[in-house]
């Protein structure tokens, strides 16, 4: 058991966690819906991330989520902050060391497909590692070696489905491409994640489903979008607009999660 996983379990219990949750920019509030929560600083774990980003946090919560015990990272760290792709290593670690069978993870993402509007949720059912980043790099077991067919698991994104027909919530999947940030894609860029397949651009996540099937985990991915790519509409891109409009997807995702983690 790692060092984080020993001082989380001796503030927060020993009692199995059944999944983790990373919640991307703006979508800090969805920590708010655990019960019995403790909160644990990232400056408190070993290897968790550093200082961050804003709008994002830099806390471990940990609680129970109806009948489930859940981790929260109400923050991550990403490619672009220290140019490190495993910097979610030692966090996800911890937690699948604490018992986490199920990573699901969150983010903001810049849509290229006009399916997917600002305010709407999009299930990641694959993705496109364009950043060419790879967390495993640098391990030196077999185990680098991780198959990533079928890696959003597909039983549950069809319970993420039926939740979200049952909530009101449209759940349409989609290809998430993945680039490194921190600038914002180019107009080309943005053309050329279209031509590749993609229907939404950001800057994480993608590192962190590799870990998670890496750490033989479940993996599920909802990206909240908050804006269409560069080029596609008039609107301004910026962190601030993301954050901004990233509260409309919490308000779905706020539904969404606890309805999911139900049925896990
Ligand atoms: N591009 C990349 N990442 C993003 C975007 C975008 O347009 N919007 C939110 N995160």
């Amino acid at each position: 058991m790692s060092k984080a996983a020993k001082t989380i379990a001796k503030i927060a219990g020993k009692a199995r966690i059944d999944a983790a949750l990373v919640l991307g920019s703006g979508l800090s509030a969805i920590g708010g819906l655990l019960e019995d929560c403790i909160t644990i600083p990232y400056s408190e774990l070993k290897g968790f991330p550093g200082s961050g980003v804003s709008g994002h946090g830099r806390d471990l919560l940990i609680g129970q989520m109806g009948n489930k015990r859940l981790a929260i990272l109400t923050g991550r760290e990403h490619y672009y902050e220290h140019g490190n792709a495993a910097a979610m290593r030692p966090a996800l670690e911890a937690l699948a060391d604490l018992g986490a069978e199920t990573l699901m993870l969150t983010n903001s993402a810049g849509s290229v497909d006009e399916r997917f509007r600002p305010g709407d949720l999009m299930l990641i059912a694959d993705h496109i590692n364009y950043a060419g980043m790879n967390p495993l790099i640098g391990e030196p077991t077999d185990r680098r070696f991780v198959n990533m067919v079928d890696c959003y698991n597909a039983d549950l994104r069809g319970k993420a489905k039926a939740v979200g027909d049952r909530l009101g919530i449209p759940l349409g999947e989609g290809v998430y491409l993945w680039y490194s940030g921190p600038s914002f894609e180019t107009v080309a860029e943005i053309q050329m994640a279209i031509r590749l397949g993609a229907n939404a651009v950001g800057m994480s996540t993608a590192p962190e489903v590799i870990l998670g099937r890496y750490l033989g985990m479940k993996v599920w991915a909802c990206s909240s979008v908050t804006n269409m790519g560069a080029g596609l509409s008039s609107e301004n891109i910026s962190h601030e607009h993301t954050k901004t409009m990233a509260v409309q997807g919490a308000e779905k995702l706020k539904r969404l999660i606890p309805a999911l983690v139900e049925e896990l």
